[in-house]
């Protein structure tokens, strides 16, 4: 007849262990709950911030900037240098919008650091050509309607005319059925070249059309 008191008992033990137990695990919480919260990191000062002094040619003219060693060449050109012709779309090298000429090849510059680009050539949207004295690629792809937003066009200008010197000095691509011959300028040589340069418009078929007319075969 004891035996109920006993669980009883005991299980009520246990309920107060429990207890104890939580409030020594919630004790230390508490503490830290009520200790001031730690402050914010400061802000590298002005010295920490490493510089780097580059002098490179854009568009022909000679030009120096001294920047944080981060900078791209795409800020540089358009936040230092005010060119914006360049666009940023992406920023991780997945759209083509940024891509300019250096040192006669096509790269996408929002992955490249200016600090790179000491002595370099870079050639712009605004050095192929101004509004009154179209590059022949920007005549074509304004006669063959080759944008509608406008906004992947300088890039989409630039990579094609590196296209063609790429294809004139008999650089394959992945789809050059013969890597020793010279690649044919066909539509899916072009189209493979020009894969990096998207277009959110759509207007794949008229930029191939325009290219095909520049390196002089009808459209
Ligand atoms: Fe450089 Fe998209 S902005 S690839
Ligand atoms: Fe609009 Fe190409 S013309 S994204």
């Amino acid at each position: 007849m004891d035996r109920p008191c006993e669980t009883a008992l005991s299980r009520r033990d246990v309920l107060i262990a429990g207890a104890a137990s939580v409030a020594a695990v919630a004790a230390p919480m508490s503490a830290d709950a009520a200790s001031p919260p730690s402050p914010p990191a400061a802000a590298p000062s002005a010295e920490a911030i490493s510089t780097l002094k580059v002098s490179f040619t854009v568009n022909g003219q000679a030009r120096t900037l001294d920047v944080d060693t981060r900078t791209t060449l795409l800020d540089a050109l358009r936040e230092h240098l005010h060119l914006t012709g360049t666009k940023k779309g992406c920023d991780h090298g997945q759209c083509g919008a940024c891509t300019a000429i250096v040192d006669g090849r096509r790269i996408n510059t929002c992955l490249s650091l200016l600090a790179m680009h000491e002595g370099a050539q870079v050639t712009t949207i605004e050095g192929l050509g101004t509004p009154d004295r179209l590059h022949p690629m920007q005549a074509a792809f304004v006669k063959h309607d080759g944008y509608q937003c406008g906004y992947c066009t300088p890039g989409q200008i630039c990579s094609a005319v590196a296209v063609l010197e790429e294809l004139r000095a008999g650089i394959p691509s992945h789809v050059s059925a013969d890597l020793t011959a010279r690649p044919l300028l066909s539509e899916l040589e072009l189209r493979e070249r020009m894969s990096g340069n998207i277009c959110r418009c759509g207007a794949y078929s008229n930029i191939v059309e325009a290219i095909t007319e520049v390196a002089g075969r009808p459209a």
